[in-house]
């Protein structure tokens, strides 16, 4: 089978896709020679700032794991991960399934690539749904009546934005956006969030890699700076140590200010709902 033959019905392979990207920083195979393409250019641009984009998109993964499973573990049962990302390895299903038997999740994407993948793989897993759904819109993801058919969100849930936040430009609205979501968590829900960090990029580097991505399906990017990503969690007791470095992210670390806020990559924190 050639590639041509393997793009689904609809999908222009031309237009590099953000989740297809992310797929080959991962090293998976769900990708185009243009999402190769356009991420070769971010590995690129990574090396010459001393960056590896690979090993941070692996990073978030990570954290996107660990985050799950302390929730799970917590007692927290229901996920809603908003740019969910294309199926690879511990999905948020099966990590939350792992450590919290009975953990109903929403996975929500704009991307109809991942939708399809996502269907396939969901076919016979009755407590997960994926749906299309965009972030820019949280309200309506959160009163879409598949969420609520398949989440009680009148009880504690945890809204999942992991490394998606960044593909909404404007700051005013992403700002907007996390608020919007914050207000509809209930007291013992949580936000997990990570988030492109713009760290030492200087001015030439952060607006190189704005433009390879105002190419693709989400049409822009937007690193950010320390306090921006940590007002995301506005009104929230931060877990862990705080907002720091994806890779550093872990439930027992402290916050005792000894991560490494200069260097450019992503930062995550996960935030509970006070009471
Ligand atoms: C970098 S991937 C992250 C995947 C997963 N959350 C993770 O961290 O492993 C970003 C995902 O967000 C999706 N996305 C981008 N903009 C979106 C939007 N406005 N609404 C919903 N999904 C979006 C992309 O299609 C992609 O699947």
């Amino acid at each position: 089978m050639t590639e041509a033959d393997r793009v689904p019905a609809g999908i222009n392979p031309n237009v590099p896709s953000v989740a297809r990207m992310y797929d080959y920083y991962l090293g998976g195979r769900d990708n185009f020679a243009a999402d190769r393409e356009a991420a070769e250019k971010m590995i690129e641009l990574g090396r010459q700032m001393g960056n590896d984009a690979r090993e941070i998109a692996l990073a978030n993964r990570g954290f996107l794991g660990r985050a799950v499973r302390m929730l799970a573990e917590a007692g927290v049962r229901q996920f809603l991960d908003i740019g969910a990302g294309l199926p690879t390895q511990d999905n948020v299903h099966q990590v939350a399934r792992r450590h919290g038997p009975g953990s109903r999740v929403v996975y929500v994407d704009n991307d109809p690539v991942v939708l399809t993948h996502a269907r396939a793989l969901l076919a016979r897993e009755p407590d997960v749904l994926a749906m299309e759904g965009d972030l820019r819109d949280p309200v309506a993801i959160l009163d879409d009546p598949r969420v609520t058919g398949h989440l009680d969100l009148g009880e504690p849930f945890a809204v999942l934005l992991v490394a998606v936040l960044h593909f909404v430009p404007d700051d005013a609205e992403a700002a907007q956006i996390v608020a919007l979501i914050r207000e509809r968590l209930r007291p013992g829900g949580y936000l997990v969030l990570s988030h492109l960090y713009a760290g030492d990029a200087t001015a030439h580097e952060t607006e190189t890699g704005r433009q390879v991505y105002r190419n693709t399906s989400s049409g822009g990017l937007a690193s950010r700076g320390y306090a921006d990503i940590v007002s995301y969690f506005d009104g929230l007791d931060l877990l862990g140590p705080g907002v720091v470095p994806v890779a550093d992210w872990t439930p027992d670390a402290s916050p005792d200010g000894s991560y490494d806020l200069v260097k450019s990559g992503i930062l995550a924190g996960v935030g509970r709902v006070k009471g």
